[in-house]
């Protein structure tokens, strides 16, 4: 038994397309998608309907993360923000535009999915970790930690979330990140995937690269107007995407708090952080 577990392919469609054509050589028996499969990038309609596509002829399995929420709550929710705070989601309300159609699918979605190994034991996919779709699970944090975060113990968890891979045995169980299909954290710019092959003696534990054309995503950010529509912070999305870590994350630490006491725009603060960084 082989199990592939994709997350966070965040709207790149080049990616997820590499990442199809290298699970027919790897040939999982099942995959499970453990969310973020739409917003910050440019094709998330495309990500959508291939996943829905491939759930209903070989059984894919599908759920949310905090991107689905965001993105799901984003028209009724970001009509009640100030104006500045519009301007940082507005690339989430263009992500809503273009999956409209599919809103009572995606919100029928689980946050947890569990399947059954050879052996009996639980495997669990959730998509940041079991404190919630928004506290992730990092390398750097000792088993102590890594039980807490995802108690109840079961033999085998993935997760996603975090954009940056890893394998950690925690004596007998085995805890996984998958990390990005779209966009990696790891200064690794292939889009990344996991693997859990069934051997005699266990569970074997994989985290896959796989190359993909990047200048065919950074394309698509031009032709489908993501990058003219889709709001002020899509500049740092790209930028995401190209170096392969987080800039959003940085934004909110360093220079939401100084727009918010309105010392600078959004626009300005995205400007004077791509030339701090550059
Ligand atoms: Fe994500």
């Amino acid at each position: 038994m082989k199990i592939a577990f994709l997350a966070d392919i965040h709207s790149n469609w080049p990616a997820l397309e590499a990442v199809l054509q290298h699970l027919k050589a790897s040939r999982p028996d099942r995959v499970v998608v453990a969310g973020d499969t739409i917003n910050r990038g440019p094709n998330p309609r495309r990500c959508l309907e291939k996943t829905l596509e491939l759930a209903g002829q070989d059984g894919w399995l599908l759920m949310r993360g905090n991107h689905e929420d965001y993105v799901l709550h984003a028209p009724g929710r970001i009509s009640q923000l100030r104006p500045w705070e519009q301007e940082v989601c507005a690339h989430t309300l263009w992500t809503h535009d273009h999956i409209r159609a599919y809103r009572d699918t995606i919100a029928a979605w689980p946050e947890h999915i569990e399947l059954e190994g050879p052996d009996g034991g639980l495997i669990r996919v959730v998509h940041a970790s079991m404190h919630g779709n928004r506290v992730g699970l990092y390398a750097f944090m000792d088993d102590a930690e890594l039980h807490d975060k995802t108690a109840p113990g079961v033999p085998v968890l993935c997760a996603g979330h975090t954009h940056i891979p890893f394998i950690r045995w925690i004596g007998d169980r085995l805890i996984l990140n998958a990390g990005a299909v779209g966009m990696p954290f790891d200064r690794d710019p292939r889009a990344s995937y996991a693997l859990i092959s069934w051997t005699e003696t266990g569970w074997k534990p994989e985290i896959v690269r796989v190359p993909y054309d990047q200048g065919e995503t950074v394309r698509l950010y031009h032709e489908t107007g993501y990058l003219a529509n889709g709001g002020a912070m899509v500049p740092l999305i790209l930028r995401e995407l190209l170096e392969s870590r987080s800039w959003l994350g940085p934004w909110h630490r360093e220079y939401e708090p100084r727009v918010a006491a309105e010392e600078m725009t959004v626009a300005d603060s995205v400007q004077a952080m791509i030339q701090s960084r550059t």
